[in-house]
């Protein structure tokens, strides 16, 4: 394992309906993934991860599942899947799938027939219960619906149309083995688990605690719960019977120590460290106390992740101030440092932060339950509306920007979510063929990740933060690079004897200037490599 595909990679993250659509219904699809392979091997991604492309109702845009086993219409046919498949693993690009094992639809199969009566066999492939507990849902409200035809409530952690799997029941247990064994077969390389450290809840059902403070319910029972890393064990088991399957898995927490437990042989091969990707505005302080904890945390046999946006977060660009200069250096951050990235589609070009203006305008299933409850709290029209935006997820949604045309390149026909109006001038093609843009410099980026392997997989030297600077050296066998990142608005030096350096990469320079000191530059990513020739003749001071 040592040696694994994905310790190296760079992932690169497909929000599907967004991505590009192939047949002019407005909706992206897999003609239109594929039509873009040659965009992202030029990029130089290793591995894509496509969220759910499973039949859905699509009341959670696919993280509702009707059927396991196949391929939502709207995002074309399994051939056009597999033809996707074979056309991404010849340009060497990998494909995890999103998988969700927690919850279905309640428009599957499975569902309408545990629902049906209360000893139909299929009944305990769910939670049923006669009276519920306090649990409130993920999302927003009660976490339980009452379902008239059997007299009893059901639990669901998300919306009420995701209803939660009893992953207690053995034969459930083993449906969803065949539901991995299936993808696998088919040829993809791996799998990103959905909110998997909710999969197993307290059996008993106690009521959970409230944060009197902030007037919210802590999450003690159904989340994280005693006996949760067996079962990821198992599910590690099946698919690692399989070679060279990669796990990511979406562990809901931002403490370190709760990710951590999740890693390692036999269990999953690396999580999303929340703690580093979900701090909210920009902080240097936080960012490199988290990266210094993670690295102190992990052991020998745990990875990290590095990522800074996603399909469930606003995008970090307009997170920490909406300055292009300032997401380069996030962007060097998670390409460079220790961590197996994943790039969300659209930051790679800069894209921001898009807010509905109305309701109507709204499609996450999200904002529209805090619409609800903020409604039902007796607020007034605005609060809740503005409750809402805050909640809702559609920030990151909106369509790539391929161009300047009407619907961005993306779409013949008008878009499911609306497309933001600075896609005449925020798009691939304007940025292409400019050497300073976004794209160019995550391009550079990423191909001088492929030709160094500090970058890849280096330990580290240093790391450290002088100020608002963050920096550190990882060294390879007999390479060693350094890197300075200079959050701050000021001019800041690390003494280096820079002759023993050679520039590889600068936002703001093409050459270094001999001496004992290296300055760099508000917003300047510096990337310096060791001269061979002079390894071992010179070290990094902190001044
Ligand atoms: C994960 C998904 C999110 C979804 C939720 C429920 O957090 O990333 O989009 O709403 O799980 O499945």
């Amino acid at each position: 394992m040592n040696h694994a595909w994905w310790k190296k990679a760079v992932f690169y993250e497909i929000y599907v309906p967004s991505f590009k659509d192939g047949n002019g219904d407005g909706v992206g699809d897999f003609s239109g993934i594929t039509s873009k392979l040659d965009y992202l091997k030029e990029l130089g991604i290793d591995g894509l991860w496509l969220t759910p492309f499973y039949p859905s109702p699509k009341v959670d845009n696919g993280y509702d599942i009707s059927d396991y086993f196949g391929i939502d219409p709207s995002y074309g046919t399994m051939e056009e899947f597999e033809s996707f498949l074979i056309e991404a693993h010849k340009r060497g690009i990998r494909v995890i799938a999103d998988l969700v094992l927690n919850h279905t639809s309640s428009e599957h199969q499975w569902f309408k027939e545990s629902r049906s009566s209360r000893d139909n066999p299929k009944r305990d492939w769910y939670i049923w219960k006669d009276q519920p507990n306090n649990w409130e849902s993920f999302f927003s409200g009660p976490a339980w619906e009452f379902d008239e035809a059997t007299d009893q409530y059901y639990y669901h952690a998300f919306a009420k149309e995701q209803v939660y799997l009893n992953w207690a029941n053995p034969e459930l247990r083993q449906v969803m083995f065949n539901v991995m064994r299936f993808w696998l077969e088919k040829g993809v390389d791996g799998f990103r688990l959905d909110v998997i450290n909710f999969l197993k809840v307290q059996d008993s059902f106690p009521n959970n605690p409230y944060d009197h403070d902030k007037k919210e319910q802590i999450h003690l029972h159904d989340k994280d719960q005693e006996g949760i890393t067996s079962v990821i064990r198992e599910i590690s088991e099946v698919i690692h019977q399989y070679p060279d399957k990669f796990i990511v898995g979406e562990v809901g927490s931002e403490e370190i120590d709760i990710l951590k437990n999740y890693l390692g042989t036999g269990k999953l091969d690396v999580a999303f460290n929340f703690n580093i990707g979900s701090i909210g505005t920009f902080d240097v302080e936080q960012l490199y106390s988290e990266l210094l904890a993670t690295e102190e945390a992990y052991g020998l046999d745990q990875n990290a992740t590095l990522f800074f946006s996603s399909h469930d977060m606003p995008r970090f660009i307009s997170r920490f101030g909406g300055d292009n200069e300032r997401a380069k250096l996030f962007a060097a951050l998670m390409l460079t440092a220790k961590g197996v990235p994943f790039i969300y589609q659209g930051d790679v070009i800069g894209m921001q932060d898009w807010l509905p203006a109305t309701l109507d305008a709204m499609r996450d299933v999200q904002g529209k339950l805090v619409y609800e409850k903020s409604m039902n709290d007796g607020l007034p029209r605005e609060e809740a509306f503005k409750k809402a935006v805050e909640g809702c997820r559609d920030k990151s949604r909106t369509p790539m920007q391929w161009d300047s045309s009407l619907y961005a390149g993306f779409s013949e026909s008008e878009p499911w979510i609306t497309i933001p109006s600075n896609s005449v001038t925020v798009n691939v093609e304007n940025q292409m063929n400019d050497p300073d843009s976004m794209l160019s410099f995550y391009h550079s980026l990423l191909k001088l990740r492929k030709h160094h392997r500090s970058l890849q997989s280096g330990e580290y030297e240093i790391l450290q933060k002088q100020d608002d600077m963050i920096f550190f050296t990882r060294s390879a066998g007999q390479e060693r690079v350094l890197v300075a990142l200079n959050f701050s608005s000021e001019d800041k030096t690390i003494d280096v004897q820079t002759d023993r350096y050679a520039l590889l990469l600068s936002n703001k320079r093409t050459s270094l200037i001999n001496g004992n000191r290296l300055e760099v530059m508000p917003n300047e990513t510096m990337i310096l490599l060791k001269s061979e020739e002079k390894i071992n003749s010179g070290e990094v001071h902190v001044s």
